[in-house]
């Protein structure tokens, strides 16, 4: 069932670290998911885009430049140059060499040392490119410890029809005007809205539960706003401050 996957015994919500823990360390890094997994989060969220080569790499952006010491668009760069770059420096001395990890390292990390990821696929891919993030969750055996979200619904249908055993989560920004509709359309494990707009219509999170599936809500980093996501039964919480909402969850 969604929301015993998806939510641990005793926790109001599922704590998930955006990015990492991207408001201590360099957003998308493995430091970043190294804070958020010894902080308590449950997940790790990230984001998913192939090289110039065709090599899934993490990093939210379409290009390098705001969170590297390169330019340019990621889908223009080769793995070798991307590897090269510098994705640590530009939030701060400590983090200097700090890498953009491919998909394949970060779910190497997780299987190590224990956690599980909330892939975003970020932008438009092709079949075949979603084929190569299949190919890479399964070469690291995290399919167990995988959950697919994204934007883009030609993304999910790809995962649906390449891995079914990979549950599926719908990115809004705003919200559907039936959202169990396109959740059973789409086979949707869960329906991930921006957390603001959710808070305008709390009256979806019920149908949704009832058809089976979990509301994950984003970003959202302020206990003002996490206890009212659990007031209106959000069943996971996507934020940068993820030790900060393990620790409201424990004080519950
Ligand atoms: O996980 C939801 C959230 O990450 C979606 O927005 O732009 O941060 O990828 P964005
Ligand atoms: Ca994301």
């Amino acid at each position: 069932p969604p929301n015993g996957y998806i939510r641990p015994a005793g926790s109001p919500f599922t704590v998930i670290a955006h990015r990492g823990a991207s408001a201590a360390a360099p957003e998308n890094t493995l430091v970043a998911q190294e804070i958020a997994r010894r902080g308590g989060a449950d997940w790790i969220e990230n984001d998913v885009q192939p090289s110039r080569d065709g090599i899934p790499f993490v990093l939210h952006d379409g290009t390098v430049d705001r969170t590297t010491d390169g330019t340019g668009s990621i889908r223009n760069l080769t793995a070798a140059q991307l590897k090269a770059l510098d994705a640590g420096s530009w939030f701060g001395p400590h983090y200097v060499g700090v890498r953009v990890p491919t998909l394949a390292e970060q779910l190497a990390d997780l299987r190590t040392r224990g956690g599980n990821l909330l892939l975003e696929i970020k932008g438009r891919h092709t079949r075949d490119e979603v084929a190569t993030i299949v190919k890479v969750i399964r070469d690291e055996q995290m399919a167990g410890r995988v959950f697919v979200q994204s934007f883009e619904v030609d993304a999910l249908r790809y995962t649906r029809e390449l891995a079914p055993e990979l549950p599926l989560g719908l990115l809004r920004s705003n919200l559907d005007a039936d959202p169990v509709a396109i959740s059973k359309e789409l086979h949707l494990t869960a329906y991930n809205p921006d957390g603001n707009a959710l808070l305008a219509r709390p009256e979806i999170v019920a149908p949704l539960h009832a058809a089976g599936v979990a509301v994950m809500a984003w970003t959202i980093d302020s206990a003002g706003l996490w206890q009212r996501l659990e007031r209106i039964g959000v069943d996971g919480v996507i934020t940068n401050r993820p030790a900060e909402l393990v620790g409201w969850n424990a004080a519950l």
